[in-house]
């Protein structure tokens, strides 16, 4: 009996070709795994391809809770967006891939997993350092990275062992989908000059097209965790895919990056992650009213290290079980509902209250019950600019150009008679 390979598949090209590639180049049994993190495919079909490629076994693996519960709403919380803008659904699932893939393999007796992903990525990195930091003597293999195929020849290969070819010259497009959101590489979206053609998109309307009246929703949020849409209270799983339907029909998600891969190339990247753009706005509108200035100007910049270790396939450090943990903490009464407008591809955030609110409207209104005591900023302003007002008088600005070369006494020009 052959050794057996638990593969990570997709059903996509490189992973269809997988099936047949690893028996006649490793001679090994392919079990076939699909984990379902809500890439919304049709699972029995793809069960049922890897079977006709030749796989022995398929498996699915239902974790679209345990990804929502473990790697999307922790990463919600702190607020993790690579670059700025990337909400990281693609680069939040492969560790939880990692990790099914590797109890799989250690149920079937496997000796090696095996994923699709090419030498160029990052998914590849995240696979592999999650797949070693869980089970250091399994075995990967990475067909993609070994084959040497160009894409046109991987498309030949499945062609000529009659492998459905899922992408056709039309729509040239890598894609990867979860419920997180949806990635798009390749064709003619590796020119940055070139506008995302339409066909890009299938999660958000144009925004052109979107409707003429704007939507309104209210996102309630227990310490940190989004936990009702306008007052409804509903499992994450539902809560997501509602967000994505709702905010995706007025066009809200779409992010086009030009971003930095960790193996060192610039890479053009569309993103559609409807459901991520208005959570993370909304969690940040109601962390700003929850949080002390202090814990939200140290939370950025965790934030960013947070979001570089997801990209980073850094999942399962202990840098992240650090940093979760003080995420965890600071989420303690970031409780609350946030409104939002959806209008024509925008979201904005229109409104916010807490039971645990740090807005206090009688420090902030200039109306009648104004308990700020104005007479204290005298004091306040003196001490606080007093070491400026000491340094301005003692050294002051040498340069006369520049922003500060404005402070110069002006040079009144003595006219003699
Ligand atoms: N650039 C994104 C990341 O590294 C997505 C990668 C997968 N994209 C794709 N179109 N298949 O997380």
């Amino acid at each position: 009996m052959a050794d057996k390979v638990v593969l990570a598949y997709s059903g996509g090209l490189d992973t269809s070709v997988a099936v047949r590639w690893l028996k006649e180049r490793y001679n090994l049994d392919v079990i076939a795994l699909n984990v379902d993190v809500g890439s919304e495919r049709d699972l029995s079909a793809i069960r049922q391809k890897a079977l006709d490629i030749g796989a022995v076994k398929t498996l699915v693996a239902e974790a679209k809770e345990l990804f929502v519960e473990h790697f999307i709403f922790p990463a919600l919380q702190a607020d993790a967006l690579y670059e700025g803008q990337y909400p990281l659904a693609t680069a939040l699932a492969r560790p939880l891939m990692a990790k099914l893939l590797v109890d799989a393999a250690l149920e079937e007796g496997a000796s090696a997993v095996a994923h699709g992903c090419t030498g160029k990525g990052n998914d590849q990195v995240r696979f592999e350092v999650s797949i070693s930091a869980l089970a250091p003597n399994l075995k990967i293999i990475a067909p993609a990275r070994e084959w040497g195929m160009t894409r046109e020849e991987t498309i030949n290969y499945a062609q000529r062992y009659g492998i459905p070819v899922p992408i056709t010259a039309a729509s040239p497009y890598s894609i990867d989908a979860n419920l997180w959101g949806r990635s798009i590489e390749c064709g003619v979206l590796e020119d940055p000059w070139v506008e995302p053609p339409a066909d890009v998109f299938t999660w958000t309307k144009s925004p052109a097209d979107a409707p003429d009246v704007p939507g309104y929703v209210e996102i309630g949020f227990e310490q940190g965790i989004p936990i009702a849409i306008d007052g409804q209270e509903m499992g994450g799983v539902s809560l997501i895919q509602q967000l994505n339907q709702l905010a995706g029909e007025h066009g809200v998600g779409r992010i086009d990056l030009l971003e930095n891969r960790l193996v060192g190339i610039k890479s053009r990247e569309i993103y559609e992650a409807p459901a991520a753009v208005v959570l993370l706005q909304a969690h940040q509108a109601l962390e700003a009213m929850t949080l002390s200035k202090d814990q939200l100007r140290f939370k950025q910049k965790v934030a960013v290290e947070y979001a570089d270790l997801i990209y980073n396939g850094l999942w399962f450090s202990s840098l992240h079980q650090d940093l979760a943990a003080y995420v965890k903490s600071t989420q303690r009464y970031v409780t609350g509902t946030v409104r939002l407008k959806l209008f024509k591809g925008s979201c904005q955030v229109v409104g916010r209250k807490s039971p645990k609110s740090l807005y206090s409207y009688g420090l902030a209104t200039y109306d009648k019950g104004d308990q700020f005591d104005q007479s204290a900023s005298v004091g306040f302003i003196h001490i606080w600019g007093l070491p400026l007002k000491t340094q301005a008088q003692a050294q002051p600005p040498t340069q006369d150009e520049g922003p500060l070369g404005i402070m110069k006494p002006k040079k009144t020009k003595g006219k003699g008679k």
